[in-house]
């Protein structure tokens, strides 16, 4: 029955819908066998390479194919959109790249701040963490198009601007979309010395529920309130012990992730064009939901660069001290992928496997209590996390 539904949603947004610009996928090959029954016939693929291919497909397909994916594969994701064919059969030779960001990293990886990072570490709060997920939850949902969505993302940067009131070197902006109306949120901490380079801490702003997204109750508490409450923490220490990168430190909270990695996108290929140095990058995307016994972090293996994950994994041994793994998303699950792409090295230390996902994310039941109803596995990944930006932009 519901690959019925499916197919027939998929055909008459075909026809409603005619207008808006249609995408490129990159999507997994054995994603697309299995999605094939319910796309158009007209639905080619254009080009594959290293286990994937690019088909082309409308705006409102896509949302949908998020639906179908969850409801017929039991999992999420599995595809990454491109605004050209160009690029996405770039994305798929771009194992290169991949190798090339893999390879040619000067970034040092000594491990050198302990003065700095250990009380920094020991300041972290678990109610504070908590106060801000409850807070984006009561959003009705923040979904890149809805009035709420837009409204969320205001609410973070007036949050983060309010904390760093006192610093004449730092900046918090809405970085504005041209395809929808939820903005970015980018804060800046000017660094002293190399100004130029660059360390991010990001993570997506917004949330989705059910197979259209926008209309019910998206409170989304652990997908992705609790990243963006995990870098609230880190922002709140770094301002209370007025730390003074000398490289350049910005936060991101990133709009319209669950449609495409649409907002990470756009500002990292932006980057990539204005030829910026970024060193680093983390992404926090589900950091409350403690899903595996035997593993706290989880770093996931693919669409990531391997020389970074090893340092992060050393930085939870030496400020963390919990256990931790790795694990693989299967595709570009999350905003580092638009980072990966982009040429920049690229982490996401994640809540648990991939086997043990939380089940509730993308519905009405993505609350804080349906996750354990405190925020003592995102308190982890804050402590991770300063560890992260302090260490690298020192
Ligand atoms: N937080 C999820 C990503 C995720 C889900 C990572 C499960 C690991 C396990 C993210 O918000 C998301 O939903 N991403 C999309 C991918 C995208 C290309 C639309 C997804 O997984 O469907
Ligand atoms: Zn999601």
């Amino acid at each position: 029955m519901k690959k019925i539904i499916g197919l027939i949603v998929l055909g008459i947004s075909t026809v409603a819908l005619a207008a808006p610009k249609a995408q490129w996928l990159t999507v997994d090959n054995n994603v697309l066998s299995k999605i094939r029954p319910h796309l158009n016939k007209s639905v080619q693929t254009l080009y594959s390479a290293q286990g994937a291919s690019v088909v082309k497909l409308s705006p409102s397909e896509i949302e949908q194919l998020s639906g179908i994916i969850h409801d017929e594969l039991h999992r999420c994701g599995g595809f990454i959109t491109h605004d050209s064919f160009e690029e996405a059969r770039d994305a798929l030779s771009f194992q290169g790249e991949m190798y090339f960001a893999k390879s040619a990293i000067f970034t040092d990886y000594s491990i050198d701040q302990a003065n700095l990072v250990a009380p920094m570490v020991a300041q972290v709060e678990e109610p504070s963490i908590r106060s801000m997920i409850e807070k984006l939850s009561n959003f009705n949902t923040r979904y890149y198009k809805s009035e709420t969505g837009i409204k969320s993302s205001e609410f973070i940067r007036d949050t983060w601007a309010e904390m760093a009131k006192h610093r004449s070197d730092v900046k918090v902006e809405l970085f504005q979309h041209s395809g929808w109306p939820q903005a970015s949120i980018i804060m800046t901490i000017e660094g002293s010395e190399k100004s130029d380079e660059v360390v991010i801490l990001g993570g997506h702003a917004d949330s989705i529920a059910g197979m259209f997204g926008g209309g019910g109750r998206a409170p989304g508490a652990d997908d992705n309130a609790s990243g963006i409450a995990t870098i609230t923490e880190v922002i709140k220490i770094l301002m209370k012990n007025d730390f003074k990168p000398k490289r350049t430190i910005q936060f991101m909270g990133y709009a319209a992730e669950e449609v495409g990695l649409l907002g990470s996108k756009e500002i990292a290929n932006s980057y990539k064009n204005k030829a910026k140095k970024v060193i680093g990058v983390m992404q926090l995307d589900m950091t409350l939901n403690k899903g595996t016994e035997d593993k706290d972090i989880v770093m996931m293996a693919d669409y990531t660069n391997g020389a970074q994950n090893e340092f992060i994994g050393k930085l939870v041994d030496e400020y963390v001290k919990v256990p931790w793994g790795y694990s693989r998303c299967g595709y570009g699950c999350s905003d580092h992928a638009s980072w990966t792409a982009a040429g920049y090295p690229s982490s996401i230390p994640f809540e648990s496997t991939m086997e043990d996902i939380n089940h509730k994310i993308h519905t009405a039941q993505d609350t804080l209590q349906s996750a354990g109803g405190d925020a003592k596995h995102a308190a982890k990944f804050a402590k991770l996390a300063t560890a992260f930006v302090v260490e690298l932009a020192n």
